[in-house]
């Protein structure tokens, strides 16, 4: 089936490499929001629309499910626009270990105002709701010496933490980076979560291909630079302008 994966950057890459591995027997479409970007700073009033309109979009352009990768829509915008579209859509979002121990949780500002995140600051995690992180990963394609001097500032004194919650997909890059500057030993990105529910609806009939749509600025040879290896040796090579 055709699968579309959103995000307004290169942070939805890992969900969509993680559906491609385990399910190569489709159709993707990534959907860059890049002209939006960061989503982190905006409303959730935009959001909604957003989404609903790339929905739209994105439907029309034969997608059967859309998987929304991104933690700040997901939880402020994806319940509600799911209602109005026309096929499933499945989202990522801030989540903790059951078992919950000494939990930091890292999120943008939008998502740190859902009732989600407010629920796991009321069962004791520490939040970080960051406004530029996204955007550090963003120009540099991943990790840098720039995000690490930026993460040192923001966890400077942060530490004594078993578990970070990474709640924006953007924060994965520095999945290393934050465990050694927070001591924790695990880091916990919501990924595995939205792909087990994506493939409630995943049917394996077709053959495999990504193709990338960007609303802004066509960024593929980036985004496949950083798919690496992994989708790009195997993807088909569209790309082209979204709304
Ligand atoms: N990667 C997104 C998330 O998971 C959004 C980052 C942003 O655009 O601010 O929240």
């Amino acid at each position: 089936m055709v699968i579309a994966v959103v995000d307004s950057g290169i942070g939805g890459l890992f969900v969509l490499d993680a559906l491609c591995k385990k399910y190569p027997g489709e159709h993707y479409i990534y959907y860059s929001d890049n002209l939006f970007a960061p989503y982190g700073i905006r409303n959730a009033e935009f959001l909604k629309n957003r989404l609903y309109e790339i929905s739209l979009f994105l439907t029309g352009i034969g997608a059967e499910e859309i998987v929304v990768a991104c933690n700040t829509m997901g939880v402020t915008a994806a319940e509600h626009v799911s209602q109005f579209v026309s096929v499933p859509m499945t989202w990522i979002y801030p989540e903790a270990y059951p078992e919950f121990e000494k939990t930091l949780v890292m999120c943008t500002p939008m998502s740190a105002e859902s009732a989600r995140v407010e629920e796991l600051v009321k069962r004791g995690a520490t939040l970080i709701a960051d406004p530029r992180l996204a955007s550090i990963a963003e120009s540099a394609g991943g990790a840098s010496r720039a995000a690490e001097e930026y993460l040192e500032n923001i966890l400077g004194c942060r530490c004594g933490y078993d578990t970070v919650s990474l709640g924006c997909t953007h924060y994965i890059y520095f999945a290393e980076t934050i465990k050694r500057l927070t001591g924790a030993v695990r880091t916990y990105d919501g990924v595995d979560g939205v792909v087990r529910r994506a493939a409630r609806h995943i049917t394996g009939e077709e053959a495999f291909r990504i193709d990338m749509v960007f609303s802004g600025e066509d960024e593929s040879v980036k985004y496949r630079a950083v798919l690496g290896n992994i989708a790009a040796a195997r993807a088909g090579c569209g790309h082209f302008r979204g709304i």
